[in-house]
């Protein structure tokens, strides 16, 4: 073993998605994931039957990650695993997996802030070759269950600039996507009718909230209100207008998050941005981050869609950083359903 370089299995598993990757230092060797279909029929997780599920898919989507690596097992040097935040019944699958893992190889184990692993995906070597934002920055974290601005000043300090005071942005587009009539998960599928929308043609009320902060549950009320109305007068109308329904809810969400990432990064006087989490796939936000060069000279860091969902590419390089600093952790470890990103 090479301690510059080592190679690290990390297995994910906070919500719904199974995933385990591979790691040789910081370059992504392998990285496998199982998406949960059981959900779409119930319009959002499930708990129960998310942890069966993980149960079910936890060895095959490891013996898939190790042999796409071309790696044997006894390469591997160290295990890294989410401990939360996420839920208890999913984590405590990957966490026992990746403990039995551990002790059976006698190798480290390495305990990851989910949310830390969003961020850190920006730091993953490989085939996209994009440059990583140098220390400090600011991560605006969008995701099915966060919405913060954090200050990262190295991988292992972390600060909360702000965040939601309700909704996440991701739980907001899931649950304005649920009233609109599309399956879980509704934020992709807002993203995609707003290609062919006109993000004027309706107009929601921003949030009253602090300076740093974001609210969301005020718009998924305010929507819900705008249609029953509509209705009343079309009981046609959500299908009539869906790619401007879907456009205007998607622009009022981004315009809501930038403003108060951009009056944030003014504030901390930071000039690089990124954006992380399964939000950060919208396309809506992507552009409206990236148009934040020309106007307002800031440099931006939008990862690769690989990595803005849930996976565990991004738990294997906040592992890495954590073996270089010998963090390691006990195998009589257990997962923990709450965990600010600023904790461990
Ligand atoms: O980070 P993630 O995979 O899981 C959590 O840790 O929560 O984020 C999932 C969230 C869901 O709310 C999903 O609807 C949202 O990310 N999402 C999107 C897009 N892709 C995923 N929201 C808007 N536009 C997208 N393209
Ligand atoms: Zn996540």
């Amino acid at each position: 073993m090479s301690t510059s370089t080592p190679i690290i299995l990390s297995i994910e598993s906070s919500c719904d998605d199974t995933s385990a990757a591979v790691l040789k230092g910081k370059e992504l060797l392998s990285n496998v994931t199982a998406n949960q279909k059981v959900h779409k029929a119930f319009g959002g997780v499930v708990p129960e039957l998310a942890s069966r599920a993980h149960q079910q898919n936890i060895i095959p989507v490891v013996e898939e990650a190790i042999k796409q690596a071309n790696i044997s097992k006894d390469a591997i040097d160290a295990v890294a695993f989410t401990r939360g935040p996420g839920l208890l019944g999913s984590l405590l699958v990957g966490t026992s997996f990746a403990k039995s893992f551990a002790m059976v190889k006698n190798i480290p184990l390495i305990e990851v802030n989910h949310m830390r692993g969003h961020i850190l995906a920006h730091f993953i070597e490989d085939a996209h070759k994009l440059p990583k934002p140098k220390f400090p920055f600011l991560c605006l974290t969008v995701s099915g269950g966060h919405t913060q601005i954090v200050k990262v000043s190295s991988p292992s300090d972390f600060k909360i600039i702000g965040q939601t005071i309700d909704d996440a942005a991701g739980e907001a587009f899931d649950k304005i996507a649920k009233i609109i009539g599309l399956p879980y998960p509704g934020g992709p599928l807002i993203d995609q009718h707003a290609q062919n929308g006109n993000p004027k043609r309706f107009e929601f009320t921003h949030p009253k909230v602090s300076e740093f902060d974001y609210s969301f549950s005020g718009l998924k009320t305010g929507v819900l209100y705008f249609l029953q109305k509509e209705i009343k007068n079309n009981p046609d109308f959500i299908k009539d207008n869906l790619a401007d329904i879907c456009a205007s809810v998607q622009h009022t969400i981004v315009s809501i998050l930038i403003k108060t990432y951009r009056k944030a990064a003014k504030n901390e006087g930071i000039k690089r941005l990124a954006i992380a989490g399964g939000v950060s796939a919208n396309s809506g936000l992507r552009k409206a981050l990236k148009s934040l060069e020309e106007t307002d000279g800031f440099q931006t860091f939008i990862p690769p869609f690989a990595y803005c969902t849930d996976n565990a590419a991004m738990i294997g390089i906040a592992g890495y950083f954590k073996f270089l600093d010998n963090d390691f952790a006990p195998y009589t470890i257990s997962p923990q359903a709450r965990l600010s990103v600023s904790s461990i």
